[in-house]
């Protein structure tokens, strides 16, 4: 069986923890886009792990980890996160692959990002700076592009970096005064980065291809959420690269047809990080209350998350972009002491009632949600294991949440660690 594991809002749904939970079952978790602007949580036990480009399988000692062609690889970051997973006791020895097409976040990246947001001031993204957006720019151009497969080529590599380090300084120089970068400190990191990774750079494609004939089990994590989408979510304040479901083919190489389920990610609630329209949201107490009882301030970044009610407008539109077959909805502990809940689902946009997501961010800008309100619940949710033992206004909260999706739900969240999880079937 292989499963997509999706995020359906803004990112941070609580993706790597679903991740962690069906690894225990996967042969291969596969990363295909994004990169260290994720923040992927999984805590066992005591332990807590953050992981922004590893995929969230590294946990678990046997499950095979691909960083596939559709992931911007920061070698800086990839490596302390193995260290950091080694001085856990957790090797990634002989099970660790990256695809020799991913393309390499080098430091005017990260530059590049900075002085652009910098420079919009306010009518800036809120990227997470990591490098992503001018990565992915230079992957599109082509001719500027530096691959992983370029770190096995040292000599054209050092070639490479001259011609585009000079025009990065050129172009930074005249459009933000900026100061030279040095090609040879850059290439110093890359002949570092070649022999560390020398072993896991390969032809992922052929691996996966190869495991799906051998019937191997295969989980693909998305990161980010399908509202970050660049295509099909909030342009311009998305990330740069296709964060729904439809990313898997190009990120990886695998058709959608070799996935037998498609789950979707929620939270019981909105959140997102950084600039763009956001109908549902609460900036007012209840969003605050929502932030602090769902410690909502973010992996990556440490910025406080914006907060909202859950917009079934939306999800209905992601879930159905990506092909979503059921749904996981997490933190649904965190809603607890809520006198009532709402749910947007519709929304009123010039006059017009409308369940259509609108593809213009400032179309969505001027949408008024539209509530359905229910009661809420008080109870403590979070040891609970069984889904027959929830509150009744939890069990009409997420029927409701299904009805204006239109996609099962079938896992519920009521806590960050692995073993709080409800299974819930469908009858
Ligand atoms: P991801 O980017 O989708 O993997 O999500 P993040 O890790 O960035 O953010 C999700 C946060 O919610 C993390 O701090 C998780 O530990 C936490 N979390 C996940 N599921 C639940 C849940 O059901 N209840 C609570 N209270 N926290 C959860
Ligand atoms: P995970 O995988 C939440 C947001 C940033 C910003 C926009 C563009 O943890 O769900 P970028 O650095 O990608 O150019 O920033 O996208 N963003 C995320 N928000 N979770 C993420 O990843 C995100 N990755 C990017 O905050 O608004
Ligand atoms: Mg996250």
């Amino acid at each position: 069986m292989n499963c997509c594991v999706a995020g359906l809002q803004w990112g941070d749904e609580g993706k790597g923890k679903v991740v962690d939970i069906l690894a225990e079952k996967a042969d291969i978790v596969v990363r295909y886009g994004g990169g260290a602007n994720a923040g992927h949580t999984v805590i066992i036990g005591d332990t807590r792990f953050a992981l922004h480009l590893m995929p969230s399988g590294a946990v678990r000692p046997g499950t095979v980890c691909v960083i596939a062609n559709g992931v911007v690889v920061d070698p800086d970051v990839l490596l302390s996160e193995i260290d950091g997973l080694n001085e856990k006791g957790i090797s990634l020895d002989g099970r660790l692959f990256i695809s020799e097409n991913a393309h390499v976040v080098l430091d005017y990246h990260k530059l590049e990002d900075r002085l652009r947001e910098e420079a919009l001031g306010k009518h800036k993204i809120g990227t997470t700076a990591r490098g992503i957006g001018p990565c992915y720019a230079d992957k599109i151009g082509r001719s500027y592009a530096v691959r992983m497969a370029d770190l096995r080529n040292l000599a054209v590599l050092r070639e490479k970096l001259d011609t585009i380090v000079a025009y990065k300084n050129k172009l930074f120089g005249a459009l933000y005064n900026a100061a030279p970068i040095n090609a040879g400190e850059i290439f110093e990191k890359c002949k570092r980065w070649s022999e560390k990774f020398a072993g896991c750079i390969t032809n992922t494609t052929e691996y996966l291809h190869t495991a799906l004939d051998a019937e191997k089990s295969i989980l693909f994590e998305g990161a980010q959420g399908a509202l970050l989408d660049l295509d099909h979510g909030t342009f311009p304040f998305v990330t740069s690269s296709n964060a729904s479901p439809l990313g898997l083919g190009p990120g990886c190489g695998v058709p959608s047809k070799h996935v037998d389920t498609f789950l979707g990610v929620v939270k019981a609630y909105m959140t997102r990080v950084g600039a763009g329209p956001f109908p549902a949201e609460q900036d007012n107490e209840t969003g605050d209350w929502i932030r602090e009882r769902g410690h909502e301030f973010g992996t990556t970044t440490g910025r406080p998350r914006r907060c909202g009610w859950f917009d079934a407008v939306a999800v209905a539109y992601t879930a159905r972009l990506g092909g979503i077959t059921q749904i996981a909805m997490m933190h649904l502990d965190t809603l607890a002491g809520l006198k009532e809940i709402k749910i947007c689902r519709a929304y009123r946009i010039d006059g017009r009632e409308t369940t259509f997501f609108p593809g213009d961010a400032e179309q969505l800008a001027r949408a008024e949600c539209l509530y359905e309100t229910l009661p809420g619940w008080t109870e403590d949710l979070s040891a609970i294991e069984q889904y027959a033992d929830l509150p009744d206004a939890v069990k009409h909260y997420v029927a409701t949440v299904e009805r204006f999706v239109g996609v099962p739900i079938t896992m519920l969240g009521v806590g960050p660690k692995r073993t709080q999880i409800i299974y819930r079937t469908i009858p």
